[in-house]
C-alpha cells in the first residue's frame, strides 16, 4: 500500500455508527458534501445524545440524500450490525455515550456501548474477514473506532504519545479504553484490519448542550447561571469538529492497520479563558459564572502529542479564534435546535448534576 493508494478509496460504502451524534454527523455532513460518489449508511440507537435534526441539512440536497440510509439501532445488537456490516467496506464506530458527569451519575449504558458494542461490531467484521478469506467477497471492511484522548487520564504535563499508559479515571474513559483494548486483541489475534484515533476535546456546531461550551453558550444566551467546577483552571486542547472529523476521515483512508493516531486540538486553554472568551463574543458579563462543586475525579489536563498523525499527513485547519467564534455564532443563529434538544428529559437531568451543585455555590473571582 503506497501513500498514493488510500485502504479505503473515494466512491466507497461506508457505515457511520453513532452518524447522528455531534461529531459523527459532523463527518457525515462533510463526506457526502464531497460528492465523491461515497455512500453511507448511519446506525444510530437515537439515545438522548443522537439527534435526526443533525442530518436534516443533508436531505435539503437529493443528490447527497440518495447517498444516505438512516438505521435506527444498537450497535450491541447483533441482528441488526451483522447484515449492515455485510455491505460495506469500511465501519467507523463514533456510537458511545460521551458525556463524563452522565457516566459518574449513571455507569452501565457506558459500558454496553463501548464495551459489548464495540466487541458485536467485531465480531460482524472477522465474519465478514472469514467472508473475504473464503472468497465471498474481495477483503473484509476496515474497522475505525474513535476513541478519546481521556483515555491517557490526567496529564499533568508534557503532552501524551500513543504508546503511553492508558491510565482512565472516569467510567467514561475507562470504557472508552476498554473498548480500545478490544480493538487491538482484534488486530492481534484476527489480523482485522483496525485504526483508532484518540481526539481531544471537540467543540462547534450542533454539540449537545450538555458539555461545557454549548451549556455556557445557550445559559448564557438566557442569562442563567455557568456551573464553573472547582477553580476553573482545568485545561484542555480544543478541536473544531470538522478537524476532527476531518482527521478520523484522513486516518481511515491512510493510517497504518493496527496503528492509534493521537488527533490533538489546536489550542490547550483553561476552562475560565474559554469562558471568558465566549462572554466576551455574546457581550455578558462575568457575573454569571458560578463556582460549584467539582466533577469527582476531574482530570486537570489533556494534552497530546500529535507527530504520528503530523508525520502521517493531517494537520488542523481551524484555529481557537476562528472556530469560537463560528460556534457561539451557530448557537444565536440555530436557537430553535437547541431548545428543542434542552427540553424533554432536559430539567430532570439538569436538576441532578447541578441543581444541589447550584445551590451551594459562591461567586467564580
Ligand atoms: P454524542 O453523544 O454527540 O453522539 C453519540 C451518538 O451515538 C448519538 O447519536 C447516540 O444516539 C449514538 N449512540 C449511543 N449509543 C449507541 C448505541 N448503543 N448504538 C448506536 N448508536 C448509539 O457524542 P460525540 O461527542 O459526537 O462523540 C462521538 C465519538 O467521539 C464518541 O465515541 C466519543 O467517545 C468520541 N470523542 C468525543 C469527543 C468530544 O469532545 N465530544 C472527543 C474525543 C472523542
Ligand atoms: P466537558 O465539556 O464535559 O468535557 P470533558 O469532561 O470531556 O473534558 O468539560 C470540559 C471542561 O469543562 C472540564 O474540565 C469540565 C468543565 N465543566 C465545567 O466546569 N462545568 C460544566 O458544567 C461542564 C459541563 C464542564
Amino acid at each position: 500500500m503506497t501513500a498514493a493508494t488510500p485502504h479505503v478509496p473515494a466512491g466507497t460504502h461506508l457505515l457511520v455508527t453513532g452518524g447522528a451524534g455531534f461529531i459523527g454527523s459532523c463527518y457525515v455532513r462533510d463526506v457526502l458534501a464531497r460528492r465523491d460518489g461515497t455512500r453511507i449508511t448511519v446506525l444510530d440507537k437515537l439515545t438522548y445524545a443522537g439527534n435526526e435534526a443533525n442530518l436534516a441539512p443533508l436531505l435539503a440536497d437529493a443528490e447527497q440524500a440518495a447517498r444516505l440510509v438512516f438505521v435506527r439501532g444498537d450497535i450491541a445488537d447483533p441482528a441488526v450490525v451483522g447484515p449492515l456490516v455485510a455491505e460495506v467496506d469500511a465501519v467507523l464506530n463514533f456510537a458511545a455515550e460521551s458525556h463524563v458527569d452522565r457516566s459518574i451519575l449513571d455507569p452501565e449504558a457506558f459500558l454496553r456501548t463501548g464495551v459489548i458494542g464495540v466487541h458485536v461490531l467485531l465480531e460482524a467484521i472477522r465474519r465478514e474477514a472469514a467472508r473475504a478469506a473464503a472468497g465471498e467477497r474481495a477483503r473484509a471492511p476496515r474497522f475505525l473506532q474513535v476513541s478519546t484522548d481521556e483515555v491517557y487520564g490526567s496529564v499533568e504535563s508534557g503532552h501524551s504519545l500513543e504508546g503511553d499508559r492508558l491510565e482512565p479515571r472516569s467510567p467514561y474513559s475507562a470504557a472508552k479504553a476498554a473498548g480500545e483494548l478490544l480493538v487491538q486483541s482484534y488486530f492481534v489475534t484476527y489480523g482485522l484490519d483496525v485504526v483508532m484515533t484518540r481526539g481531544s476535546n471537540t467543540y462547534g456546531p450542533y454539540q449537545h448542550p450538555e458539555k461545557l461550551i454549548p451549556l455556557f453558550v445557550t445559559n448564557a444566551i438566557d442569562d442563567l447561571a455557568l456551573p464553573l467546577y472547582g477553580d476553573g483552571m482545568q485545561r484542555r486542547d480544543w478541536l473544531y469538529v470538522s478537524d476532527h472529523a476531518g482527521a478520523i476521515d484522513f486516518v481511515l483512508r491512510h493510517g497504518e492497520p493496527g496503528a492509534v493516531y493521537n488527533v490533538p486540538g489546536s489550542q490547550e486553554l483553561p476552562n475560565r479563558t474559554v469562558v471568558e472568551r465566549l462572554l466576551g463574543q455574546l457581550e455578558k458579563p462575568w457575573s454569571l459564572v458560578r463556582r460549584v462543586e467539582d466533577r469527582p475525579g476531574h482530570d486537570r489536563r489533556y494534552a497530546m502529542n500529535g507527530d504520528r498523525l503530523g508525520a502521517l499527513g493531517w494537520s488542523n485547519r481551524v484555529g481557537f479564534d476562528e472556530g469560537i467564534a463560528a460556534t457561539v455564532d451557530w448557537f444565536l443563529a440555530n436557537e430553535a435546535w437547541w431548545r428543542a434538544v434542552k427540553s424533554g428529559d432536559w430539567d430532570a437531568y439538569y436538576g441532578r448534576q447541578y441543581g444541589a451543585r447550584l445551590a451551594g455555590s459562591t461567586e467564580a473571582l
